[in-house]
Order: structure tokens, then C-alpha cells, then sequence
């Protein structure tokens, strides 16, 4: 849903509760727009956890609530206590194990937060959506074809319940990207006929492994160098780019082809750098491009032409003029600005839902991923609904069940080699 459009009907619903009509049945948890503490739950207490729920709490803030952690789950207890200390949480509210996201479901929590490795998403939201909670959830929400029709599905029992599901993918909720987008949509640049997006830049981090580790744990901590967890970085990190490419051209691609390779990454089993071209249908193609090697040209953006003129992403615009309605944000920082919406749109009665968007860009990253790693053209229907097709049923192992059973073996740190006797699905 696109936020000018939610923020107005915000406005609409606060204006109506005011006047005294009726709120009864728009509200699905006992949250309404006078509501004054709001209490949240984190599962993944890494990095961007720690900054969400900053972000989060920094929302309330904004918005003049309250906001109080009640829970945090890591699949190490010290990370979860990590973070519960420095918001003054009991350590017996945080809950370590790959099963400990269900502790933090199971809490007196309205919101969680959910920044674990992707893998974990679908099996860790759809709990989040059963428990009756509001979620945020980072991007990228799946790893294989399976998990990202998983979260569609869960983004329509949310709907169904009222829930939010409001996802990581902030340029969504930043003032320049959502003016761009209003614009298009006014025909600022006339119809969109191709364009690029990137994210070249470096490794992030690589995590070594340490004396007598079992394969879990090895695997969780370096999750950002293998497939099965992070879904490669072209779903990992190049998925905000991609998402830019199908909201601003409103549809998914048909198809994807390219290729890429592995030449300086030391561990893991991911590719290093990916080329991909994505039919969009009617001749109409983005090239998608990203690359994790270090001392390389960084690049990160979007560019889509048009038959009137060009947009860059969230930057600069030329073409047709063109009038929308002036944008206005809450925070200039759209990792907070994210949260912001969430809260509003659930106080308000008007619950946003971002399920089927993050799983549908996610989706599309994971189909260029399997071109790549084939060799093959792949399309985007046999992953979303031709279920006869090898590829639909393809699924990472080991799993996110997987891990909570336990314990799991490491896949073999050696990238795949596109055609291979055309074992698709294998290794997508
Ligand atoms: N929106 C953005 O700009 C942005 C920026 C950075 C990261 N992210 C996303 O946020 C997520 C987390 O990234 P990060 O940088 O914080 O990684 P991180 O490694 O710093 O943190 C991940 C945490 O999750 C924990 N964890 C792993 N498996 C778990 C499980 N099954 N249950 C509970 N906890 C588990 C890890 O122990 C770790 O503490 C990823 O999906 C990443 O793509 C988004």
C-alpha cells in the first residue's frame, strides 16, 4: 500500500472515530487511536534488531505513546540479553534457541519485530500472525519459492484478522521515493520502457569459525555467506532495488535470464557478483546488477527511462510536469518513518499490510538468483503458481524447521556451477 495514500486515509478514520461514530470492529486487538503504551517484542537481536527496536521506540516517541520491550528471543540467549539489558528487560523475558521466537509470540507483546536471517521469516511471522500481532518485519521475508508464498499467505490471514505486517523495505516510506512514485503514476516520465538497478558494493562481514562449533551455530553467525540463510545477497541486500523496480512499474517481471560467478569470496557458498535482465513483459526490461567484492566501483541506485523522461530511484526526476500532493514525513529518517506508519495504521483501525509486496520483490530476487546459478530462464510463474513446475517446490535445506529440530548439517562452502547437467532446482 502505498503510505501517501494509507497516511491519508489515516486521517480520514482519526477524523470519523472523533466525530464519535462507532469504532467496534475496525480495531482486531484492544489498540485505538487514545491508546497510550504499546509493549513490544524483538526476535533477532543483531544489528538491525537492536536498530529497529530503537526505531520502533523512537515512533512511539513521534507519536506520543509509550513504548515498552516485554520480550526478546536470538538464537544465542546472550544476544537476546544483550539487548534486554540495555532496555532494562528481566533476563528471564530473554529467551534463547531456535525455538525462542515462540516465547516472544506467546507474550503480552502487540507488536514484533523480526530481523532475524530471512530463512527464519516465514515459519517465524506466520507464528507472529496466528498470536494475533502487529509485525514488522525486515527484508528480505524468504529464501526459496515456497517460503515467499508462505508470506503472501500469511500477509492474507493477517488481513483477515486485522493484523499489520509492515516490511523493511524503507524506501517505501521515504518522502523522495514515494513523490517519484506519485509522479510516475501522474505520467511524469510517460510509460517506463526500461531502466537498471544496482547495489555494487562490498562483503559485508564475514564471521570465521571458531574451535569445536557445531555446524548450527557456525552457519547461523556466518549466515550472511550462505544461501540457505541469507538467499544470497542478490535476495539479501540487492532485494531493496528490486523492489524500487517492480512498485514503480507496478507489475512483477515475467521472466528472468543472466548469469553470475564466485572470485574472491572466502566463505560460504554465495556468488560474488550477478547480472541479471528481467522482462517486464511487452519489451520492457531492467537490468539488474549487484556486486560484493571489495575495491570495486560502488554503486547503489535505480534508473528506469521513459518514452517522456528519466528517474533516478528516489533522486532526481525530469519529464512531463506534473502535480501530486506534497508528501510530508513524521521523522526525516524513513527507518524510523517505517515504524511510524506501522503504528498509525493500527491505532487508526486502518492496519497496513506489506505481506504480498516484500514476498513478491523477494521473490523476484530469487528468481534471478536461480537464473543465474542454472543458467536457465526461469519464470516467474513456475515459482508462483504453475505447481507442477520442478522449481515451485523448491526448498533450501537445512530449513528453518530444520534448526529447530536439530541439529542441522553444513551445506559443502563451494557455489554452484551454472549448467550442470541442468539440475534445476538442485541448487537454485
Ligand atoms: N532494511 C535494511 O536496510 C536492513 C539493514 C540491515 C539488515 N537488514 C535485514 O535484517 C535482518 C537481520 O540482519 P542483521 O544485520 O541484523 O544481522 P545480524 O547477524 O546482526 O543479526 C541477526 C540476529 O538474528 C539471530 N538469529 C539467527 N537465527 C535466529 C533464529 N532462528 N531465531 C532467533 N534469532 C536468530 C542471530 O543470532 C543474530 O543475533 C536480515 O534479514 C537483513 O537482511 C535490513
Amino acid at each position: 500500500m502505498n503510505t501517501l495514500l494509507s497516511r491519508r486515509s489515516f486521517l480520514g478514520t482519526s477524523t470519523m472515530l472523533g466525530a464519535g461514530l462507532a469504532a467496534g470492529s475496525l480495531f482486531a486487538v484492544n489498540l485505538s487511536p487514545t491508546t497510550k503504551k504499546l509493549k513490544v517484542g524483538l526476535i533477532g537481536c543483531g544489528g538491525r534488531g537492536s536498530g529497529a527496536l530503537s526505531d520502533f521506540l523512537e515512533a512511539c516517541k513521534i507519536l506520543g505513546i509509550e513504548g515498552q520491550l516485554v520480550a526478546t528471543a536470538d538464537a544465542f540467549k546472550a544476544n537476546a540479553e544483550g539487548v534486554g539489558k540495555g532496555h532494562g528487560l528481566a533476563a528471564d523475558r530473554c529467551y534463547g534457541g531456535y525455538d525462542a521466537y515462540q516465547k516472544v509470540v506467546a507474550s503480552d507483546c502487540d507488536f514484533v519485530l523480526m530481523a532475524t536471517p530471512p530463512a527464519f521469516r516465514p515459519v517465524h511471522v506466520a507464528a507472529a500472525i496466528e498470536a494475533g500481532k502487529h509485525c514488522f518485519i525486515e527484508k528480505p521475508v524468504a529464501v526459496d519459492p515456497p517460503g515467499a508464498r508462505s508470506i503472501i499467505a500469511t500477509g492474507k490471514k493477517a488481513a483477515e484478522k486485522g493484523l499489520a505486517i509492515v516490511a523493511g523495505t524503507q524506501r517505501r516510506h521515504t518522502a523522495e521515493y514515494l513523490r517519484n512514485k506519485a509522479m510516475i503514476d501522474a505520467g511524469a516520465i510517460g510509460q517506463i520502457k526500461g531502466g537498471v538497478v544496482q547495489w555494487n558494493g562490498t562483503v559485508p562481514w564475514i564471521a570465521t569459525r571458531r574451535n569445536d562449533e557445531s555446524d548450527a551455530s557456525y552457519i547461523t553467525r556466518n549466515w550472511l555467506n550462505f544461501v540457505e540463510l541469507s538467499g544470497d545477497h542478490i535476495v539479501e541486500q540487492h532485494v531493496h532495488n528490486l523492489d524500487v523496480a517492480v512498485w514503480f512499474l507496478g507489475r512483477l517481471p515475467v521472466s528472468a535470464e543472466g548469469f553470475g560467478g564466485r572470485a574472491r569470496r572466502e566463505t560460504g557458498n554465495m556468488f560474488d557478483f550477478f547480472s541479471i535482465d528481467l522482462d517486464f513483459g511487452d519489451g520492457v526490461h531492467i537490468h539488474s546488477q549487484c556486486r560484493q567484492i571489495s575495491g570495486t566501483h560502488g554503486n547503489v541506485g535505480e534508473m528506469f527511462t521513459g518514452t517522456e523522461g528519466i528517474c533516478y530511484g528516489g533522486g532526481k526526476i525530469t519529464g512531463k510536469k506534473v502535480d501530486v500532493a506534497p508528501i510530508t514525513s513524521d521523522s526525516g529518517n524513513a527507518y524510523v518513518q517505517e515504524h511510524v506508519d506501522l503504528i498509525r495504521s493500527v491505532l487508526a483501525g486502518k492496519p497496513l499490510n506489506e505481506a504480498k509486496n516484500v514476498a513478491e520483490s523477494t521473490l523476484v530476487a530469487i528468481m534471478g538468483r536461480i537464473a543465474a546459478y542454472t543458467g536457465n530462464s526461469v519464470r516467474m510463474a513456475d515459482l508462483l503458481q504453475n505447481d507442477k513446475a520442478p522449481l515451485y517446490n523448491f526448498a533450501c535445506t537445512p530449513s528453518a524447521l530444520d534448526f529447530e529440530k536439530g541439529p542441522v548439517k553444513m551445506p559443502a562452502e563451494v557455489a554452484p556451477v551454472p549448467g550442470d547437467g541442468g539440475k534445476i532446482g538442485v541448487r537454485g
